[in-house]
C-alpha cells in the first residue's frame, strides 16, 4: 500500500502532536551498499526531506529529529567534520523550501562545543522561518538529554541566586521552561530506525510518557509509508499515564 492510501486510514483527530525521530543506521546502510560511511549520511538527508514533507502533509505540529548527539564527538574527526558540514549545508539548501512549506525550524542542543560562527550561522538561517507555524521542526544538534538537564539545573540555580525564582516552588512546568524544548509539548511518539532498542541520551526528561516505535529499516531507507505505519500503530495504543486500564 502506498503512503497516500495509508494516510486515509489515519484518525485525524488522534494524531500525535509531537513526534521525535532517532535517525539511525546510516553507516550500516552505506556498508550494505559497499560505500563509505559518509555516503550513508548524505543519503540520510533525502530521508529527512521526505519525513518533513509527510509530517506537513499529515498535520503533525512538532517534529524533533536527532542529528548529532553529545556523544557523537567520539567518532573520527573526518566523520564529525563531515556531519557538521552536511547538517549546515542541508539547512542552507533546504531553508527556502522549508519556509514555503510553513516550517518553523530551530536547532536544539548545547552550543558549547560548536564554534561561535557555526552557532550564529544556524540562527541566521533559521530566523527566516520563524514566522511560520504549520510545523515546528527541532533539529537536535550537539544534543544530549543529560546535558540539557544539567544546563537547565545550572540556569535554575543562577535564577534562584538572583532571586528570580523560589526553589521551593520548582515543578515539572518550571523545569520545562528551562529545557531546550520550552513551550513545546512532550513527544507523544518516539521512532527509532535500524533495530537498535535504546534512547541514546535523546529527550531524557521529555520522554517520560512517550510511546516508542522501532523499525529494522535503516535511516536512508525510511520512507513516507513507514512513517504512516508508525502513526497508525501509535493510534492503536491506549495511553494511560498511570491511570487504570479502561478495557
Ligand atoms: C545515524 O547513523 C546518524 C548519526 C548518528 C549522526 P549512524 O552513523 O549511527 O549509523 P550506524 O548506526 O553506524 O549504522
Ligand atoms: C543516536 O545514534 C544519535 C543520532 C541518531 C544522532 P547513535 O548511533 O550515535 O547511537 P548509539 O551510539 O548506537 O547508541
Ligand atoms: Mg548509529
Amino acid at each position: 500500500m502506498d503512503y497516500k492510501e495509508l494516510i486515509l486510514k489515519l484518525d485525524q483527530t488522534a494524531l500525535p502532536r509531537h513526534v521525535a525521530v532517532i535517525m539511525d543506521g546510516n553507516g550500516r546502510w552505506a556498508r550494505l551498499h559497499r560505500m563509505q560511511r559518509l555516503k550513508g549520511h548524505k543519503k540520510g538527508v533525502e530521508a529527512v526531506r521526505k519525513l518533513v514533507e509527510v509530517s506537513v502533509e499529515v498535520g503533525i505540529k512538532y517534529l524533533t529529529i536527532y542529528a548529532f548527539s553529545t556523544e557523537n564527538w567520539r567518532r573520527s574527526k573526518l566523520e564529525v567534520n563531515y556531519l557538521l558540514k552536511l547538517i549546515m549545508d542541508s539547512l542552507v539548501n533546504e531553508i527556502e523550501e522549508l519556509d514555503r512549506n510553513g516550517v518553523n525550524i530551530r536547532f536544539i542542543g548545547s552550543r558549547k562545543e560548536l564554534s561561535d560562527s557555526y552557532n550564529h550561522r544556524v540562527i541566521d538561517v533559521c530566523r527566516k522561518s520563524w514566522h511560520n507555524d504549520r510545523l515546528y521542526l527541532n533539529v537536535a544538534m550537539n544534543y544530549g538529554g543529560r546535558r540539557e538537564i544539567l544546563e537547565a539545573v545550572q540556569a535554575i540555580c543562577q535564577d534562584a541566586q538572583a532571586g528570580k525564582i523560589d526553589l521551593s516552588m520548582l515543578s515539572d512546568e518550571i523545569m520545562n521552561d528551562y529545557l531546550y524544548t520550552a513551550g513545546m509539548p512532550d513527544p507523544d511518539l518516539i521512532i527509532r530506525t535500524s533495530g537498535e532498542l535504546r534512547l541514546s541520551n535523546f529527550l531524557v526528561w521529555q520522554s517520560a510518557y512517550s510511546e516508542y516505535w522501532f523499525t529494522e529499516i535503516l535511516w536512508p531507507d525510511f520512507d513516507k509509508a513507514e512513517f504512516i505505519r508508525a502513526l497508525l500503530d501509535y493510534q492503536n495504543r491506549e495511553r494511560r499515564f498511570g491511570a487504570r486500564w479502561k478495557g
